[in-house]
């Protein structure tokens, strides 16, 4: 049985206030939930403060981003030791918006997962097809590209502390989800591929979606049998909306 795991990703949104007050609504209610977790994305930033606010209750914190560097002499960079040091437990990694606004890739996203790992962090690894790829298509074949770029060398006890992000890219920030049929066909695609890469892991890895998921529609999404969560963008940073997804995420 895996854990549904409701995460927020509050990307380059919220002053410092904001984020504290959002963040002790959110583990104030996430305490009413023993069956599902809850992970915050803050900026670096805002990342100590928000540790301070949610400090000994059940919400999990995670870094938007790190570097693929262990350390030395790179300006504005931030390392997968520091983001362990400052209480991170989850980073995420290969966001769209770092693949196609920033150019990260998928050779530069493996060195990251390394990175996260060497940290006994918990990479969350995102995924997911354009719009253009997915008319002409190339939905499955580029996800999984992504993911065996990414992932196919790891070992096994590596696998167990992944975590993958479908989010088509067509439906971030853009209020059409994909159907929750649709992203249960691409998790089960996704599900298979790791049971070929590292068979044991298969049925333990958590596969979330992402992309436009609000109230109304987690509890369609969390319905179907290989959507283990979801992270969440424009949602997330309100705690009314978010608590209310955190609610409905009933598996
Ligand atoms: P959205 O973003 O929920 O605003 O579509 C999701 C994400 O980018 O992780």
């Amino acid at each position: 049985m895996r854990m549904p795991l409701i995460a927020g990703n509050w990307k380059m949104h919220l002053t410092l206030h904001e984020a504290v007050e959002l963040a002790k609504a959110v583990a104030a209610a996430a305490e009413q939930y023993s069956d599902r977790e809850v992970l915050l994305y803050p900026t670096f930033l805002q990342f100590t403060r928000v540790q301070e606010a949610v400090s000994g209750t059940k919400v999990l914190l995670g870094a938007q981003n790190c570097s693929a560097e262990k350390d030395g002499a790179f300006t504005g960079e931030i390392s997968a030791a520091q983001l362990r040091d400052a209480g991170a437990q989850y980073v995420l990694i290969g966001h769209s918006e770092r693949r196609h606004i920033l150019g990260e890739k998928d050779d530069f996203l493996k060195k990251k997962i390394d990175r996260v790992l060497e940290q006994n962090l918990k990479p969350m690894l995102c995924v997911g097809e354009t719009l253009s790829e997915r008319e002409a298509g190339r939905a499955k074949e580029v996800v999984l590209n992504q993911l065996l770029a990414a992932l196919q060398h790891l070992h096994e006890n590596e696998w167990r502390q992944i975590t993958i992000a479908y989010e088509p890219v067509w439906a971030i920030g853009t209020g059409k989800n994909a159907t929750p049929e649709d992203a249960q066909r691409m998790h089960s695609t996704i599900r298979s591929k790791i049971s070929a890469l590292c068979p044991s892991v298969a049925h333990t890895v958590r596969i979330l979606y992402g992309g436009s998921v609000k109230p109304d529609n987690i509890a369609a999404l969390m319905a179907m049998p290989d959507i283990d969560g979801v992270l969440v963008g424009g949602a997330s940073l309100k705690a009314e909306s978010f608590i209310a997804i955190l609610r409905d995420a009933v598996v």
